[in-house]
C-alpha cells in the first residue's frame, strides 16, 4: 500500500496554527493528524472540535482526529460537524465504560459519514480490537504512550503492526489502513513500513526539521 504521512499538529506552534497548516499543505503532507487530549485520559489538554472547525477551511487534506479522551461518544458530534474526515478512539477509554462502547462509538462516527478507527496503547494487545476490524477504516497502533510528542519509539509496536496487518489480510481487509503514531524518524520508518503500517504519524520529525518538505519526503522514500 502507498505510504502516507500524517504530520501531527501537536508539535506546531499553537499561536500560529493557521500558518502551520499552510506550511503542511505546501510541504506534501497527506493527512493532518490532530491530537485531542482531555487532561484525564492523558495528562495534557490540547484542543477540541473548535480547532478542527477553524483549520478546516485552510486545507483540503483529510483531518485525522486522534481522540485521547474519556467518554469519546460525547464528542463525536462536535468533531464530525467540525469537518473531521477520520476519527479514532482509544479502546482503553471505551473498555472502561462497557464491552460494547467501542463498537457503538465507531458506529456513531460512521453514522455521520466520517471514517472511523480504533487505537491501542503500547501495553494493549492489538488482538483486543480484532473484533471491530470489520467496522474500522483504519487501526492506529501507538508506538509511544500517548500524551506527549518527542518520545522514543517503543519497538514492540512493530509486532503489534505485523499482527494487525496479518489479521486484516486474513479477513479480506487488504484495504484497512494501519497507522502508527509516536517516535517515528527517518531512521526507523523503513522497518515500520515493512511491518505493515501505511499511514505514518510524525510530529517532531516534521516540525523540528529545517526543511519540512524534505522531512516528509524522506519518511516516504
Ligand atoms: C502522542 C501523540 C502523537 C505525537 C507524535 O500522544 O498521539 O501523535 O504527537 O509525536 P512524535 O512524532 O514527536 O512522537
Ligand atoms: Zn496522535
Amino acid at each position: 500500500m502507498h505510504t502516507k504521512i500524517a504530520p501531527s499538529i501537536l508539535s506546531a506552534d499553537f499561536s500560529d496554527m493557521g500558518g502551520a497548516i499552510k506550511k503542511l499543505n505546501a510541504a506534501g503532507a497527506d493527512l493532518i493528524h490532530c491530537d485531542v487530549m482531555d487532561g484525564s485520559f492523558v495528562e495534557p489538554i490540547t484542543f477540541g472540535g473548535q480547532m478542527v472547525k477553524n483549520i478546516r477551511p485552510l486545507t483540503k487534506l483529510p483531518l485525522d482526529c486522534h481522540l485521547m479522551i474519556e467518554h469519546p461518544k460525547t464528542q463525536i458530534k462536535f468533531f464530525a460537524e467540525a469537518g473531521a474526515d477520520i476519527i479514532t478512539v482509544h479502546c482503553e477509554a471505551c473498555a472502561k465504560i462497557s464491552p460494547t462502547y467501542l463498537r457503538e462509538t465507531l458506529e456513531l462516527i460512521k453514522s455521520y459519514g466520517v471514517k472511523c478507527g480504533a487505537v491501542v496503547n503500547p501495553d494493549t494487545d492489538v488482538e483486543k480490537i480484532f473484533p471491530v476490524f470489520d467496522l474500522c477504516d483504519m487501526v492506529l497502533v501507538m508506538s509511544v504512550f500517548p500524551g506527549y510528542g518527542g518520545q522514543k519509539f517503543i519497538p514492540s509496536a512493530l509486532g503489534q503492526i505485523k499482527k494487525a496487518k496479518e489479521y486484516a489480510l486474513s479477513i479480506g481487509r487488504e484495504d484497512l489502513d494501519i497507522e502508527v503514531d509516536g517516535g517515528v524518524t527517518a531512521e526507523n520508518v523503513q522497518e515500520i513500513r515493512a511491518a505493515g503500517a501505511n499511514i505514518i504519524v510524525a510530529g517532531s520529525a516534521v516540525f523540528k526539521a529545517n526543511d519540512m518538505a524534505a522531512a516528509i519526503s524522506s519518511l516516504k522514500a
